[in-house]
């Protein structure tokens, strides 16, 4: 059975938040002060094969495990072991990957295929900026570690902030030409709650990050990939990996979502930019657990908008505790 919204959309990409806490406080992603205290009652390893086996039932084809940082909550190989089990074809992470290289081989083992990794700069002085403090050679390792253990492709996330990165675009995209990096510009997006104005000054569009490589390296060649993933693909000629642009802001890529969220605290959040969400906490505990939860995804899915609101506004859950 395919589980399809009312745009016709398919959902077949969970995204599977596991905590809300986070090892570092990125300028755009978590404001200086603020503290996302883990809910009570996080999501178990039990709750995550409950929902994951209501999710197959309705054609789930990936799952991604994302935070706050995923590396935190200490069940995380039990919960990727638990999807392995179940045989979904495709497992990932999206982490800071600080945790990553000492944790690698337990993850891979439970069943981990591939990992996302933020990485704004190649500047150890600009990504300390940007993360409030990450280490950049901790990103590095974490990518030795990705590649020892044959997951293929690591993807790199760098959010433009102006001002911040845009020097870094060059030392980025030239990460490409001789590894089997994807590396990704992403828009910023307005989830911080800052003040307007502030988010205008520091939004960089996206085809100006292309423009910039593009006067560098000429023109870039188009790559195929997956119409229903974020990120359109290109390839600097010659080069052996590519690079990516995520465009929320400018292109918004809501007309082809296939995506689903799932909260630490057991709410499905049908649209990362709209703050409709649907509490499930009653499903786990129904005397047949999997049927209530495949009734509570249909009823989310049939709550999905049509896009998201990318407008400056008021939001009540920050970046941190959706996980992107
Ligand atoms: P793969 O393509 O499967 O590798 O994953 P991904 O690119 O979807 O995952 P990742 O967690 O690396 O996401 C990269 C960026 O895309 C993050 O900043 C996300 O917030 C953003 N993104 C992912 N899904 C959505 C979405 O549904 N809506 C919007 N607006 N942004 C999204
Ligand atoms: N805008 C765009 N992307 C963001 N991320 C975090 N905050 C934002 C934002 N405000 C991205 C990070 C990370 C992923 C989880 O979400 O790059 O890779
Ligand atoms: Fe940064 Fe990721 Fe943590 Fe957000 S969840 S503060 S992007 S490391």
């Amino acid at each position: 059975m395919k589980l399809i919204d009312p745009y016709g959309r398919i959902i077949k990409d969970l995204r599977l938040s596991v905590t809300t806490r986070c090892n570092l406080r990125c300028l755009y992603c978590q404001p200086l002060g603020y503290e996302q205290a883990e809910p009570p009652g996080a999501i178990t390893v039990e709750e995550v094969r409950l929902f994951l086996q209501a999710m197959q039932r309705l054609g789930l084809e990936s799952v991604r495990f994302t935070g706050g940082e995923p590396l935190v909550r200490k069940e995380l190989p039990q919960m990727i072991a638990a999807a392995a089990e179940l045989g979904i074809p495709d497992i990932a992470i999206t982490t800071n990957g600080l945790l990553f290289a000492r944790k690698a081989k337990e993850l891979a083992e439970a069943g981990l295929k591939r990992i996302n990794l933020s990485m704004d700069a190649v500047t150890p002085e600009v990504f300390r900026a940007m993360t409030r403090g990450g280490q950049i050679e901790k990103v590095w390792e974490a990518i030795e570690a990705a590649w020892t253990l044959g997951m293929h492709p690591v993807k790199i996330n760098a959010v433009m902030i102006r001002g911040m990165n845009e020097g870094e675009v060059i030392p980025l995209a030239s990460l490409s030409l001789e590894h089997p990096l994807e590396v990704r510009f992403l828009e910023y997006m307005h989830l911080d709650n800052s003040n307007p104005e502030l988010y205008h000054a520091r939004f960089i569009p996206g085809a100006e990050t292309k423009a910039r490589i593009e006067a560098h390296f000429g023109p870039l060649e188009r790559v195929e990939h997956d119409p229903t993933a974020p990120a359109r693909v290109y390839r600097i000629p010659g080069a052996v990996g590519r690079v990516g642009f995520i465009n929320p802001v400018t292109e918004p890529f809501c007309s082809s979502c296939s995506r689903l969220r799932l909260t630490a605290d057991k709410k499905i959040r049908p649209c990362l930019l709209t703050e409709l969400e649907m509490e499930i906490a009653w499903a786990f505990a129904a005397p047949n657990p999997i049927e209530a939860l495949v009734d509570a995804i249909l009823i989310a899915t049939n709550r999905k908008p049509a896009f998201g609101n990318t407008l400056p506004t008021l939001r009540e859950r920050l970046m941190v505790g959706i996980g992107g």
